[in-house]
Protein backbone atom coordinates (compact mmCIF):
# COMPACT_ATOMS: atom_id res chain seq x y z
CA UNK A 1 0.00 0.00 0.00
CA UNK A 2 2.76 2.43 -0.14
CA UNK A 3 2.33 5.96 -1.67
CA UNK A 4 -1.49 4.60 -1.93
CA UNK A 5 -3.67 7.23 -0.51
CA UNK A 6 -7.08 6.32 -1.81
CA UNK A 7 -7.88 2.59 -3.26
CA UNK A 8 -11.51 2.50 -4.14
CA UNK A 9 -12.37 -1.37 -4.75
CA UNK A 10 -15.81 -2.55 -6.06
CA UNK A 11 -18.09 0.24 -4.49
CA UNK A 12 -21.23 0.06 -4.86
CA UNK A 13 -23.86 2.88 -3.92
CA UNK A 14 -27.47 2.00 -4.40
CA UNK A 15 -30.29 4.44 -4.05
CA UNK A 16 -33.64 2.95 -3.07
CA UNK A 17 -36.40 5.44 -4.58
CA UNK A 18 -40.02 4.73 -4.66
CA UNK A 19 -39.62 4.36 -8.55
CA UNK A 20 -36.94 1.65 -7.92
CA UNK A 21 -33.35 0.95 -6.96
CA UNK A 22 -30.97 3.12 -8.86
CA UNK A 23 -27.62 1.95 -9.08
CA UNK A 24 -25.84 5.23 -9.18
CA UNK A 25 -22.66 3.70 -8.32
CA UNK A 26 -21.79 -0.07 -9.65
CA UNK A 27 -18.68 -1.90 -8.48
CA UNK A 28 -16.29 1.39 -9.29
CA UNK A 29 -12.66 0.89 -8.41
CA UNK A 30 -9.56 3.06 -9.31
CA UNK A 31 -6.36 4.18 -6.96
CA UNK A 32 -5.10 7.46 -6.39
CA UNK A 33 -1.51 7.83 -4.84
CA UNK A 34 0.19 10.66 -3.00
CA UNK A 35 0.29 13.51 -4.36
CA UNK A 36 -1.06 12.55 -7.31
CA UNK A 37 -4.01 14.70 -9.38
CA UNK A 38 -6.85 11.77 -10.49
CA UNK A 39 -9.90 13.43 -13.38
CA UNK A 40 -12.69 11.61 -12.88
CA UNK A 41 -14.60 11.76 -16.31
CA UNK A 42 -18.49 10.96 -17.80
CA UNK A 43 -21.81 12.51 -18.50
CA UNK A 44 -24.02 14.45 -16.06
CA UNK A 45 -25.80 11.24 -14.16
CA UNK A 46 -22.70 8.69 -14.62
CA UNK A 47 -22.23 8.72 -11.12
CA UNK A 48 -18.99 10.92 -10.27
CA UNK A 49 -20.31 13.04 -7.52
CA UNK A 50 -21.96 10.00 -5.98
CA UNK A 51 -18.58 8.26 -5.79
CA UNK A 52 -17.16 11.38 -4.34
CA UNK A 53 -19.77 11.62 -1.60
CA UNK A 54 -19.53 7.89 -1.04
CA UNK A 55 -15.63 8.73 0.02
CA UNK A 56 -16.65 11.23 2.41
CA UNK A 57 -19.69 9.39 3.88
CA UNK A 58 -22.19 11.83 2.94
CA UNK A 59 -24.61 9.71 0.86
CA UNK A 60 -28.30 11.32 1.29
CA UNK A 61 -31.35 9.07 1.92
CA UNK A 62 -32.61 7.03 0.26
CA UNK A 63 -28.70 6.30 -0.66
CA UNK A 64 -26.54 4.13 0.61
CA UNK A 65 -22.96 2.40 0.04
CA UNK A 66 -23.96 -1.25 -0.13
CA UNK A 67 -20.73 -3.28 -1.25
CA UNK A 68 -16.83 -2.32 -1.74
CA UNK A 69 -14.04 -1.14 0.28
CA UNK A 70 -12.71 2.51 1.01
CA UNK A 71 -8.89 1.98 1.89
CA UNK A 72 -7.95 5.45 3.35
CA UNK A 73 -4.25 5.26 3.87
CA UNK A 74 -5.14 1.44 4.53
CA UNK A 75 -8.28 1.63 6.56
CA UNK A 76 -11.57 1.35 5.23
CA UNK A 77 -13.36 3.96 5.74
CA UNK A 78 -16.90 2.29 5.76
CA UNK A 79 -15.90 0.61 9.08
CA UNK A 80 -15.25 4.23 10.63
CA UNK A 81 -17.92 5.55 13.38
CA UNK A 82 -19.76 9.01 11.96
CA UNK A 83 -17.62 10.45 14.86
CA UNK A 84 -14.33 8.96 13.05
CA UNK A 85 -15.69 10.17 9.66
CA UNK A 86 -16.20 13.76 11.18
CA UNK A 87 -13.33 14.06 12.04
CA UNK A 88 -11.46 13.27 8.81
CA UNK A 89 -13.78 15.37 6.94
CA UNK A 90 -11.93 19.02 6.58
CA UNK A 91 -8.68 17.67 8.18
CA UNK A 92 -7.42 14.74 6.40
CA UNK A 93 -9.83 14.63 3.77
CA UNK A 94 -11.77 17.89 2.28
CA UNK A 95 -14.41 18.33 -0.39
CA UNK A 96 -14.36 21.27 -2.91
CA UNK A 97 -17.89 21.56 -4.26
CA UNK A 98 -19.31 22.99 -7.40
CA UNK A 99 -21.08 25.76 -5.50
CA UNK A 100 -18.51 27.65 -3.01
CA UNK A 101 -21.20 28.65 -0.69
CA UNK A 102 -21.61 25.31 0.17
CA UNK A 103 -18.06 25.44 1.75
CA UNK A 104 -18.77 29.28 2.88
CA UNK A 105 -20.63 30.35 5.36
CA UNK A 106 -22.57 33.99 3.87
CA UNK A 107 -22.83 35.96 7.37
CA UNK A 108 -19.30 35.29 8.29
CA UNK A 109 -16.04 37.15 7.73
CA UNK A 110 -13.50 35.07 5.78
CA UNK A 111 -10.81 35.56 8.19
CA UNK A 112 -13.68 33.90 10.99
CA UNK A 113 -14.53 31.03 9.29
CA UNK A 114 -10.71 30.14 7.83
CA UNK A 115 -9.13 30.35 11.36
CA UNK A 116 -12.22 28.33 12.72
CA UNK A 117 -11.51 25.56 10.13
CA UNK A 118 -7.92 25.08 11.44
CA UNK A 119 -8.61 25.64 15.06
CA UNK A 120 -11.66 22.68 14.87
CA UNK A 121 -8.87 20.09 13.84
CA UNK A 122 -5.03 22.12 15.04
CA UNK A 123 -3.80 23.22 18.12
CA UNK A 124 -2.41 25.93 17.33
CA UNK A 125 -2.77 29.92 18.67
CA UNK A 126 -5.02 31.82 16.79
CA UNK A 127 -2.61 34.71 15.50
CA UNK A 128 -0.89 31.06 13.67
CA UNK A 129 -4.03 30.19 12.08
CA UNK A 130 -4.48 33.83 10.95
CA UNK A 131 -1.35 33.44 9.18
CA UNK A 132 -1.75 30.46 7.68
CA UNK A 133 -5.37 31.46 6.20
CA UNK A 134 -3.15 34.01 4.87
CA UNK A 135 -0.91 32.25 3.58
CA UNK A 136 -3.38 29.66 1.84
CA UNK A 137 -5.16 33.08 0.59
CA UNK A 138 -2.27 33.85 -1.13
CA UNK A 139 -1.13 29.91 -2.58
CA UNK A 140 -4.33 30.12 -4.62
CA UNK A 141 -3.84 33.42 -6.21
CA UNK A 142 -5.87 35.68 -4.41
CA UNK A 143 -3.74 39.59 -4.25
CA UNK A 144 -3.75 41.25 -0.61
CA UNK A 145 -4.84 38.52 1.54
CA UNK A 146 -4.43 40.14 4.46
CA UNK A 147 -7.29 42.71 3.07
CA UNK A 148 -9.18 40.11 1.59
CA UNK A 149 -9.51 37.97 5.06
CA UNK A 150 -11.64 40.89 6.47
CA UNK A 151 -14.23 40.25 3.54
CA UNK A 152 -17.99 38.64 3.56
CA UNK A 153 -18.24 36.21 0.74
CA UNK A 154 -20.54 38.31 -1.34
CA UNK A 155 -17.73 40.84 -1.53
CA UNK A 156 -16.49 38.29 -3.93
CA UNK A 157 -16.73 37.42 -7.40
CA UNK A 158 -17.38 33.42 -8.35
CA UNK A 159 -14.06 32.74 -9.31
CA UNK A 160 -12.81 35.16 -6.03
CA UNK A 161 -15.01 32.87 -3.55
CA UNK A 162 -14.43 29.47 -5.56
CA UNK A 163 -10.51 30.58 -4.47
CA UNK A 164 -11.53 31.11 -1.18
CA UNK A 165 -13.54 27.44 -0.54
CA UNK A 166 -10.27 26.10 -2.37
CA UNK A 167 -7.81 27.80 0.16
CA UNK A 168 -10.35 26.49 2.89
CA UNK A 169 -9.55 22.83 1.97
CA UNK A 170 -6.14 23.06 1.85
CA UNK A 171 -5.45 24.55 4.87
CA UNK A 172 -5.27 21.59 7.04
CA UNK A 173 -2.88 20.06 4.48
CA UNK A 174 -5.12 17.43 3.64
CA UNK A 175 -4.19 13.89 2.30
CA UNK A 176 -6.87 13.52 -0.26
CA UNK A 177 -9.14 16.29 -1.86
CA UNK A 178 -12.30 15.63 -3.52
CA UNK A 179 -13.25 18.81 -6.07
CA UNK A 180 -16.56 17.90 -7.97
CA UNK A 181 -16.54 20.33 -10.84
CA UNK A 182 -15.77 23.39 -8.77
CA UNK A 183 -14.61 25.46 -12.10
CA UNK A 184 -17.46 24.89 -14.00
CA UNK A 185 -19.44 28.31 -13.86
CA UNK A 186 -16.17 30.26 -14.42
CA UNK A 187 -14.00 30.87 -17.81
CA UNK A 188 -12.16 28.26 -19.21
CA UNK A 189 -8.47 30.12 -18.43
CA UNK A 190 -9.73 30.68 -15.16
CA UNK A 191 -10.71 26.90 -14.72
CA UNK A 192 -7.17 25.92 -15.64
CA UNK A 193 -5.18 28.51 -13.70
CA UNK A 194 -7.20 27.34 -10.72
CA UNK A 195 -6.31 23.47 -11.24
CA UNK A 196 -2.67 24.44 -12.39
CA UNK A 197 -2.43 26.44 -8.72
CA UNK A 198 -4.47 23.39 -6.39
CA UNK A 199 -2.23 20.96 -8.89
CA UNK A 200 0.83 22.94 -7.69
CA UNK A 201 0.14 22.81 -3.93
CA UNK A 202 -0.43 19.34 -4.02
CA UNK A 203 2.79 18.50 -5.40
CA UNK A 204 4.03 20.40 -2.32
CA UNK A 205 2.33 18.60 0.21
CA UNK A 206 1.83 15.24 -1.20
CA UNK A 207 -2.10 16.01 -1.23
CA UNK A 208 -3.68 13.42 -3.60
CA UNK A 209 -6.38 15.08 -5.92
CA UNK A 210 -9.74 13.91 -6.97
CA UNK A 211 -10.99 15.97 -9.93
CA UNK A 212 -14.11 15.65 -11.08
CA UNK A 213 -15.63 17.41 -14.20
CA UNK A 214 -17.97 16.22 -17.88
CA UNK A 215 -14.83 18.30 -19.60
CA UNK A 216 -11.78 16.25 -21.02
CA UNK A 217 -10.24 19.17 -21.86
CA UNK A 218 -10.10 20.42 -18.28
CA UNK A 219 -7.69 18.03 -17.36
CA UNK A 220 -5.45 17.72 -20.83
CA UNK A 221 -2.23 18.17 -19.04
CA UNK A 222 -3.14 18.37 -15.39
CA UNK A 223 -4.24 15.66 -14.31
CA UNK A 224 -1.84 12.27 -13.71
CA UNK A 225 -4.53 9.58 -14.36
CA UNK A 226 -7.88 9.55 -15.99
CA UNK A 227 -11.24 7.06 -14.65
CA UNK A 228 -13.73 7.54 -17.35
CA UNK A 229 -17.45 6.58 -15.84
CA UNK A 230 -20.36 5.55 -17.43
CA UNK A 231 -23.72 4.88 -16.24
CA UNK A 232 -22.09 3.77 -12.56
CA UNK A 233 -18.92 2.14 -13.74
CA UNK A 234 -15.80 2.72 -14.77
CA UNK A 235 -15.12 2.29 -18.60
CA UNK A 236 -11.72 3.41 -18.82
CA UNK A 237 -8.54 4.10 -16.39
CA UNK A 238 -4.84 4.87 -17.64
CA UNK A 239 -2.40 7.35 -17.70
CA UNK A 240 -4.78 11.15 -18.95
CA UNK A 241 -2.11 11.70 -22.36
CA UNK A 242 -2.16 7.34 -23.65
CA UNK A 243 -6.04 8.02 -22.49
CA UNK A 244 -6.21 11.02 -24.06
CA UNK A 245 -4.06 10.03 -27.37
CA UNK A 246 -5.46 6.46 -27.89
CA UNK A 247 -8.89 5.56 -26.10
CA UNK A 248 -9.49 2.13 -25.80
CA UNK A 249 -13.61 2.58 -25.01
CA UNK A 250 -15.43 3.88 -27.57
CA UNK A 251 -17.48 6.19 -25.19
CA UNK A 252 -13.84 7.48 -24.35
CA UNK A 253 -13.58 8.08 -28.48
CA UNK A 254 -16.75 9.56 -28.17
CA UNK A 255 -16.52 11.92 -25.49
CA UNK A 256 -13.31 13.07 -26.60
CA UNK A 257 -14.42 13.99 -30.35
CA UNK A 258 -17.17 16.15 -28.66
CA UNK A 259 -14.38 18.12 -26.21
CA UNK A 260 -14.26 21.85 -28.33
CA UNK A 261 -10.64 22.65 -27.76
CA UNK A 262 -9.78 19.04 -29.29
CA UNK A 263 -10.96 19.82 -32.56
CA UNK A 264 -9.96 21.86 -35.31
CA UNK A 265 -11.31 25.41 -36.15
CA UNK A 266 -13.86 24.85 -38.47
CA UNK A 267 -14.54 21.07 -38.03
CA UNK A 268 -18.11 20.76 -36.52
CA UNK A 269 -18.10 19.09 -33.29
CA UNK A 270 -19.25 15.43 -32.98
CA UNK A 271 -21.93 14.44 -29.97
CA UNK A 272 -22.40 11.36 -28.90
CA UNK A 273 -25.50 10.25 -30.55
CA UNK A 274 -28.35 9.15 -28.04
CA UNK A 275 -28.92 9.63 -24.27
CA UNK A 276 -27.16 8.52 -21.40
CA UNK A 277 -29.59 5.40 -20.16
CA UNK A 278 -31.99 5.85 -17.19
CA UNK A 279 -30.47 3.79 -14.31
CA UNK A 280 -34.07 2.86 -13.85
CA UNK A 281 -33.80 0.04 -16.38
CA UNK A 282 -30.42 -0.23 -17.53
CA UNK A 283 -30.61 -2.66 -20.60
CA UNK A 284 -28.95 -6.29 -19.79
CA UNK A 285 -25.16 -6.24 -21.13
CA UNK A 286 -22.92 -3.54 -21.61
CA UNK A 287 -24.57 0.13 -20.95
CA UNK A 288 -23.07 1.89 -23.79
CA UNK A 289 -24.53 -0.96 -26.40
CA UNK A 290 -27.46 1.32 -28.15
CA UNK A 291 -25.09 4.24 -28.70
CA UNK A 292 -21.91 2.50 -29.54
CA UNK A 293 -20.85 2.15 -32.88
CA UNK A 294 -19.00 -0.79 -32.48
CA UNK A 295 -21.65 -2.86 -30.39
CA UNK A 296 -21.81 -6.39 -32.00
CA UNK A 297 -24.00 -9.36 -30.88
CA UNK A 298 -21.30 -9.97 -27.89
CA UNK A 299 -22.12 -6.81 -26.37
CA UNK A 300 -25.30 -8.11 -25.26
CA UNK A 301 -23.42 -9.44 -22.15
CA UNK A 302 -21.86 -7.70 -19.37
CA UNK A 303 -18.28 -6.66 -20.40
CA UNK A 304 -15.80 -7.05 -17.65
CA UNK A 305 -12.90 -4.42 -16.85
CA UNK A 306 -9.65 -6.01 -18.61
CA UNK A 307 -6.08 -4.80 -18.78
CA UNK A 308 -5.05 -4.80 -22.41
CA UNK A 309 -1.72 -3.21 -21.68
CA UNK A 310 0.46 -2.05 -18.38
CA UNK A 311 -1.20 0.72 -16.79
CA UNK A 312 -4.68 0.66 -18.98
CA UNK A 313 -8.08 -0.70 -18.36
CA UNK A 314 -11.11 -0.69 -20.00
CA UNK A 315 -14.33 -2.61 -19.55
CA UNK A 316 -14.96 -3.31 -23.23
CA UNK A 317 -15.80 -6.05 -25.48
CA UNK A 318 -14.02 -4.51 -28.80
CA UNK A 319 -12.03 -1.64 -27.50
CA UNK A 320 -9.86 0.26 -30.24
CA UNK A 321 -6.87 -1.27 -28.50
CA UNK A 322 -7.04 -4.25 -31.27
CA UNK A 323 -7.12 -1.44 -34.36
CA UNK A 324 -3.70 -0.81 -33.06
CA UNK A 325 -2.58 -4.22 -32.49
N1 LIG B 1 -30.77 11.75 -3.94
C1 LIG B 1 -30.90 10.90 -4.97
N2 LIG B 1 -32.02 10.15 -5.10
C2 LIG B 1 -32.16 9.27 -6.11
N3 LIG B 1 -31.23 9.06 -7.07
C3 LIG B 1 -30.12 9.78 -7.00
C4 LIG B 1 -29.88 10.74 -5.97
N4 LIG B 1 -28.68 11.31 -6.16
C5 LIG B 1 -28.17 10.73 -7.29
N5 LIG B 1 -29.04 9.82 -7.79
C6 LIG B 1 -28.85 8.98 -8.98
O1 LIG B 1 -27.47 8.79 -9.18
C7 LIG B 1 -27.12 9.11 -10.50
C8 LIG B 1 -25.73 9.65 -10.53
O2 LIG B 1 -25.73 10.91 -9.91
P1 LIG B 1 -24.43 11.82 -9.75
O3 LIG B 1 -24.87 13.05 -9.06
O4 LIG B 1 -23.34 11.04 -9.13
O5 LIG B 1 -24.05 12.13 -11.27
P2 LIG B 1 -22.84 12.99 -11.80
O6 LIG B 1 -21.98 12.11 -12.64
O7 LIG B 1 -22.19 13.71 -10.67
O8 LIG B 1 -23.58 14.01 -12.79
P3 LIG B 1 -23.37 15.59 -12.99
O9 LIG B 1 -22.27 15.71 -14.01
O10 LIG B 1 -24.68 16.04 -13.53
O11 LIG B 1 -23.03 16.20 -11.68
C9 LIG B 1 -28.18 10.08 -10.97
O12 LIG B 1 -28.38 9.99 -12.35
C10 LIG B 1 -29.40 9.61 -10.22
O13 LIG B 1 -30.04 8.59 -10.98
S1 LIG C 1 -18.83 -3.79 -25.06
FE1 LIG C 1 -19.70 -3.58 -27.09
S2 LIG C 1 -21.36 -2.06 -26.89
FE2 LIG C 1 -20.05 -1.91 -25.08
S3 LIG C 1 -18.61 -0.31 -25.59
FE3 LIG C 1 -17.63 -2.22 -26.14
S4 LIG C 1 -18.14 -2.56 -28.29
FE4 LIG C 1 -19.52 -0.97 -27.52
MG1 LIG D 1 -22.08 15.69 -10.12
Amino acid sequence: MAGITLRVEDLATHFFTKGGLIKAVDGVSFTVHRGEIMGLVGESGSGKSVTGFSIIGLVDQPGRVVGGRLLFNGEDLLNKSEDEMRTLRGNRIAMIFQDPMMTLNPVLRIDTQMIEAVLAHQNVAKDKARRMARDALGQVGIASPDERLKAYPHQFSGGMRQRVAIATALLNKPDLIIADEPTTALDVTIQGQILHEVKNLCRQTGTALIWITHDLAVIAGLADHVSVMYAGRVVEDGPVDDVLDRPLHPYSVGLLESVPSRNRRGQRLSQIPGMTPSLLNLPAGCAFKARCPRAGDDCAALPEITAPAPDRQVRCFRPHFEDAA
